[in-house]
């Protein structure tokens, strides 16, 4: 009984999460639903996959031939949300999520260089998670990874540790990410069309980045920890690595257009083209300072700033010169910690009073 009332609850918050979804919510995966996604499939026999919000047609087939992949999705759409919120802590567009279902709102409506960093980035955050899953021996279609021994590696070390398997990650995450655009209907030329060729070519880079971020590990063998012999497998870098990365590309990516063929180029034709590694946009940014329905900026205003940094954080460039608010906050730290044999540490509670400022 309990257990039909929990699927009709369901089926009713799918079906309301379904309209206020915008256009490129697998994301959606990565948010806090009211049904973790180990959940679903606990219920067994009907899985949801055709009723999971924000699933395109494709991606609907994919969820119900691999269902035990879609957990992983929605870790690695997760990861990659909160990678890009802390790449843009200090930033005006502060890559907020506006509510559970709809994820970042509307701005990703518009093809700017913020909206290609959060499509690399998510696909970037699943090819991690999947190629970890894979080693960890959690999906059935995929174990460690096969990568060939490495040719400069010396000859007397082992290969053939456990290794991330990013060749199935990078696979399973194209397949997976690119199918809703891959499914988009739209005219050869239309805008539509360019944001397509955008958003394929940053997932790719996303993508791509995590593949060359990985890296050879080792474990030292041998008498004594004398490292004599040594075992090594392909190992992902750590995911801040990846956000780094995206986040210089970020800062130089390239503004593009549809040329008369239907192909994306480059704006200014006098730098060199980007690689399939470097992001791409096709609009400005939106105004970022004012809160804005229509383009989905929630602005400044009430937003932390530090009033002596003159960098983005700065109040001056944070509040755009709209002025700040100072106010005083308690914050409490653990402080004098000691430790005891054995084996904790006892702190005490320190209070400080500090000043915050807070853009008008
Ligand atoms: C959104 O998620 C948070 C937890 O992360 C929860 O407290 C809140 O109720 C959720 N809101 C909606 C509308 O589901
Ligand atoms: C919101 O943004 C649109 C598009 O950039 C602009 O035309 C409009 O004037 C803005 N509205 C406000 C209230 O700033
Ligand atoms: C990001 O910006 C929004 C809008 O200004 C704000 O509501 C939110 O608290 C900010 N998030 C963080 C983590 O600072
Ligand atoms: C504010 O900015 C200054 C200068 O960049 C820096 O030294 C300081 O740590 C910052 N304060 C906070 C609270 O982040």
């Amino acid at each position: 009984m309990s257990s039909k009332f929990f699927l009709m609850a369901l089926a009713i918050f799918f079906s309301f999460a379904q309209v206020v979804i915008e256009a490129n919510s697998w994301w959606s995966l990565g948010m806090n639903n009211p049904v973790q996604m180990s959940e679903v499939y606990i219920i067994g026999a009907q899985p949801l996959c055709s009723q999971l919000a924000g699933l395109s047609q494709g991606q609907k087939k994919l969820c119900h031939l691999y269902q035990d992949h879609m957990q992983y999705i929605g870790e690695g759409a997760k990861t990659g949300i909160k990678e890009c919120q802390y790449q843009f802590r200090h930033r005006r567009w502060n890559c907020s999520t506006v509510d559970n279902t709809s994820v970042f709102g509307r701005v990703m409506q518009i093809g700017s260089r913020e909206t290609a960093f959060t499509y690399a980035v998510s696909a970037a955050g699943v090819v991690n998670a999947m190629s970890r899953a894979c080693r960890e021996g959690e999906l059935s279609t995929c174990g460690c990874s096969r990568a060939a021994r490495p040719k400069d590696l010396p000859r007397d070390w082992l290969w053939g540790g456990c290794g991330d398997n990013i060749d199935y990650g990078y696979r399973f995450a194209k397949e997976f990410v690119d199918a809703r655009e891959r499914e988009r209907i739209h005219a050869k030329g239309s805008y539509e069309s360019a944001r397509i060729l955008m958003n394929l070519h940053n997932n790719e880079a996303g993508r791509r980045t995590v593949y060359n971020l990985a890296d050879v590990a080792c474990k030292c063998h041998g008498v004594s920890g004398s490292c004599s012999l040594k075992t090594c497998w392909l190992q992902l870098a750590d995911f801040r690595k990846v956000g780094d990365a995206l986040k210089e590309k970020y800062d130089s990516a390239a503004a593009m257009r549809l040329n008369s063929r239907g192909k994306l180029v480059q704006v200014n034709s006098r730098f060199n083209s980007p690689t399939t590694q470097d992001l791409v946009y096709i609009d400005p940014s939106p105004d970022y300072c004012v809160r804005n329905e229509s383009t989905g900026s929630l602005g400044t205003q009430g937003r932390l700033c530090n009033k002596t940094s003159e960098g983005m954080d700065g109040c001056e460039l944070m509040c755009c010169g709209r002025g700040y608010d100072q106010f005083k906050t308690v914050q409490t730290e653990r402080c004098h910690c000691k430790f005891h044999w054995c084996c904790y540490v006892k702190c005490k509670k320190c209070t400080e009073i500090v000043d915050q400022f807070v853009c008008k």
